[in-house]
This record gives C-alpha cells, structure tokens and sequence, in this order.
C-alpha cells in the first residue's frame, strides 16, 4: 500500500471551516499588531524607500540585492547569531525546526488544495510522504530540544537579558505546540493503525503512541479530536501574539537587516546642507531619528549580546548600549501614541531619557554594532545625540580641551609644533 494519509482524517467539515476561520482571525491580529508598529515607525525621517523601488526591474533587483543578500545570510542562514555558544547551537535548533514545521505545514495546505481539485495532484503519499514524516518527526524534536534550553536560561535570569512576563507565554508555548504536535500524530497513529513503513516513518509519535496505552479506536479519534483542536488553538494563539511579543524580531529583525547601511560602525558625516536643511545638528527629539533606525529599535530580542562586548558597560561606566536600545524604544512608543491622542508635550530625549553622562561614556569602538545579530547601530544613535550636546556647547572637560588643543596645535596634548621631533633625542638616528 503506497504510504500516505488524509489531511483532515478525523476532523468533520464544520470544524475544517471554524479552523479556516480561525486562521482568518489569527492572520487578521498579526496584521494589524504589524500595522501598529508601523505606524510608530512613521514618526521618523524619511528614508527614500520610493527611490528603492523606481525604474525597471534590472534597476529595483540592482538596489534590493545587497539587502536581500544580508537577510538571506544574516537572518535565513543566521550568520549573525553564531558566535554564542550554547545559545547560538539552541537558537539554529529552534530555527531550524520551527521553518521545517513552517514548511511543512505549507506543503500539507498545498496539497490539500490541489487534492481537492484533483485526486491526481496529491503529492504527499509515496516516498515524498516517508522523507516529509521522518524529516519533520525529528526536526520536531530539534524545535522542543532550543525551546527547552532557552526555558532553563529563564529560570537562570542571566544579567545580561531582558526578562518580561510575556517570555514565559512564548516559550510555554512553543512547548506546548510541540508536545500536543506529537500526541495528535500518536493519537492518529492508534485510530488509523497504519502498518509497515507508513507506522514507522513517524518513529516519534509512533513511539509516543506505544506509551499512551491501550485505546479502542473510537475513544482514540475523541481524545485525537480534542488534542487537534487545542494544537490549533496554541498554534493560531503563537501566531497572532508575533507582533506582541519578543517574537516580533523575527519580522523586525529581517527588516532592519535589509534596510541597514551596509558599513555597520562607519560614521556618517553631518553635511553644511543637511544643517541648512534641518536647522539643527544631530538628533534633539526621538522623531528626528530616521523611519529605518526607529524600525531598528523593535528588531532588539533584548539578547544582551551588545551589552556583554561593551568596554564601556565592563568599566562600570553608565552606559549599556541595550538599554540605550530599549530606553529609545519606550520613548518612540510614549511619543507616538501622544501624538495619536493630540497631545503637544512629550518626555525630553535629552536627559529625561537618555542622559549626557551615557553619551559621554561610549568610546565609539563599534564592538557592540559588530555583535548585534540583527544589525542595530547602537552607535549611529549614540553619535547623532552625541552630535547635539557638541551643537549645543555641551563638550566640556578632558575632551573639549583636546579638540580646542587639535585646533590649535595640530595635537591633543597642545604641545608645540617645533617640539614634535623631541622624542628622537638621544636615539642613534642618522640626519
Ligand atoms: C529572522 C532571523 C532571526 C534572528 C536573526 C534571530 C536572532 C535571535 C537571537 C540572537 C536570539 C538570542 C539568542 C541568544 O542570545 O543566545 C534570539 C532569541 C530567540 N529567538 Fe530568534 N532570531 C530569528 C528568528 C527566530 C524565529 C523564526 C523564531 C521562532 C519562531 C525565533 C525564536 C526565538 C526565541 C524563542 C528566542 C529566545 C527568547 C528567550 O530567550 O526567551 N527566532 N533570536
Ligand atoms: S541591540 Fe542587538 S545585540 Fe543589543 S540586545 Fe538588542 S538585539 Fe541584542
Ligand atoms: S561603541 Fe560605545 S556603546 Fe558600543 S560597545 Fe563601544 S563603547 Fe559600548
């Protein structure tokens, strides 16, 4: 008997149709949890994204290549996650498994639809249907063994990571959806009694099944029934929470990879033009910040990695620069829901936000920009405050007198030029 199974096995038309319509509902959330960051975003400068898009075919895939090229490496190949131990080796599980599940699930929808059409169109049977099993029964475990891994560091509460009650619900979660995946498989497994390979390329849940006890087949297809429905609800549930929770980086993150400059650390000069434009030099409010660096903000997953390589924040100076990340985070979201409700006054970025002393303390060295897996660029933001302290006469101390002593001696230490041969005094050197 050629191996394979029905899609719906067990599940009656009017639950098929609530489930698509619950599928509605999930994708409805999600777009409108999208559409509300974007909105936040808009609060910022233009980015020229029109330009992006202008000309013929060759002319567009000529300006998205770079971007697409750094999402397929940094987010698809997760280039930039590596590098970080176990928690890297627990993400790439997780990932994989989870877009294996992804896949997937698409590929069953697929051949569900062409099935309908036509009994002729139905792929999953036959090898297709032993290697899509196996594949997915083992990938499965790779998701629960990342999720796994990243619940035992909650519990840890390592310094270095964010910690909000609506983790636990991701990760609890994502458990959960793995764990009913499997038992709905088992229970299958007892009311359909496959035999031979089409039993044995699902070693999981055939093994889970083999653990369940004795069932007859009808008490087997309600228990089967009942574990569907609540997979389905914890999937849906997962799906519309993306844009609610630490997952969002998962949208956010590719996004801002695309759109970021491809010299990550290189800082942008302030042009004459600019300032004629502006009238102003650096950043003084959180819209000034570009669309693009706003949208950089919701891509940080809080995973401290920045924080850890920072010699500022190793010195004990006040500055971390993830929380320079998240603090102009809260403020683009305080800012941009006064200005929905009308309102004229807003928190100050300047010190009741980030304040002179953070700025001050960042030895602009990039190690944080080069670490972050999804390509902030903590230092673009701490420079163009930076910029606005010194427009304002804000430099004062140490570096202030190094940059009037450059101006006038060629030196930050103001020694004289007819002086800066000395060091050679006395060293066997021919004239
Ligand atoms: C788009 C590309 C993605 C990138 C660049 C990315 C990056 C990261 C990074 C760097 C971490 C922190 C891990 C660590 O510090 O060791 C993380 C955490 C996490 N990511 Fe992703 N991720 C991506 C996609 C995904 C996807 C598709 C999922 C699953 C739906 C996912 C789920 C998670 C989870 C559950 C955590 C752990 C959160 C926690 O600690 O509670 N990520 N991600
Ligand atoms: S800014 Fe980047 S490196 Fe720092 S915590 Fe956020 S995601 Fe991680
Ligand atoms: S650039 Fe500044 S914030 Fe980033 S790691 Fe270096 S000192 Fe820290």
């Amino acid at each position: 008997m050629t191996p394979t199974r029905e899609t719906f096995g067990n599940i009656p038309l009017s639950s098929q149709l609530a489930f698509y319509a619950l599928a509605a509902v999930a994708v409805g959330i999600f777009c409108w949890g999208v559409w509300r960051r974007w909105k936040l975003w808009q609060i910022g400068q233009p980015i020229g994204f029109r330009e992006l898009i202008t000309g013929n075919l060759l002319a567009v895939w000529k300006n998205f290549r770079p971007g697409a090229q750094r999402v397929a490496l940094d987010a698809g190949a997760q280039q930039r996650v590596r590098g970080h131990g176990l928690g890297t080796v627990a993400h790439l599980s997780l990932y994989v498994g989870f877009m294996a599940l992804f896949a997937g699930t698409t590929l069953l929808e697929l051949d569900n639809i062409l099935s309908h059409l036509s009994e002729a169109f139905k792929f999953h049977r036959g090898l297709y249907y032993v290697v899509y099993e196996y594949t997915l029964d083992y990938l499965g475990l790779a998701f629960l063994a990342g999720t796994l891994f990243f619940c035992w560091r909650r519990f840890r509460k390592p310094a270095a990571l964010g910690h909000r009650a609506s983790d636990w619900y991701v990760l609890l979660s994502f458990l959960a959806i793995g764990v009913t995946g499997y038992l709905v498989e088992a229970l299958r497994i007892l009311w359909s009694q496959p035999t031979g390979i089409t039993a044995h390329c699902s070693p999981v849940g055939l093994w889970l099944a083999g653990q369940l006890g004795s069932y007859t087949v009808s008490e087997a297809r309600s228990a089967h029934f009942a574990v569907w429905w609540i997979h389905a609800f914890l999937a849906f549930g997962f799906f519309a929470s993306i844009p609610f929770t630490r997952l969002f980086h998962f949208v956010a993150g590719p996004m801002n990879i695309f759109l970021a400059q491809p010299g990550l650390g290189s800082l942008v000069p302030v042009t004459m033009e600019e300032v004629e434009k502006t009238e102003r030099v650096g950043v003084n409010d959180i819209r000034h910040f570009s669309i693009q660096q706003l949208l950089s903000l919701d891509a940080c997953m809080e995973c401290g990695r920045c924080e850890e390589v920072c010699p500022a924040t190793a010195s004990g100076k006040p500055l971390s620069p993830k929380r320079v990340v998240q603090d102009l985070k809260g403020l683009m979201e305080e800012t941009a829901t006064g200005l929905a409700a009308g309102k004229k006054e807003f928190r100050a970025l300047h010190e009741d936000t980030i304040k002179a002393e953070t700025l001050w303390s960042c030895t602009a060295c990039s190690a944080c920009v080069n670490t972050c897996p999804v390509r902030i660029d903590q230092l673009g933001l701490i420079i163009s405050m930076r910029r606005h302290l010194v427009a304002e006469g804000g430099l004062s101390g140490t570096a202030a007198t190094a940059l009037r002593r450059m101006q006038s001696n060629a030196n930050p230490w103001g020694l004289p030029p007819a002086e800066r041969a000395n060091w050679l005094d006395g060293l066997a050197t021919k004239s």
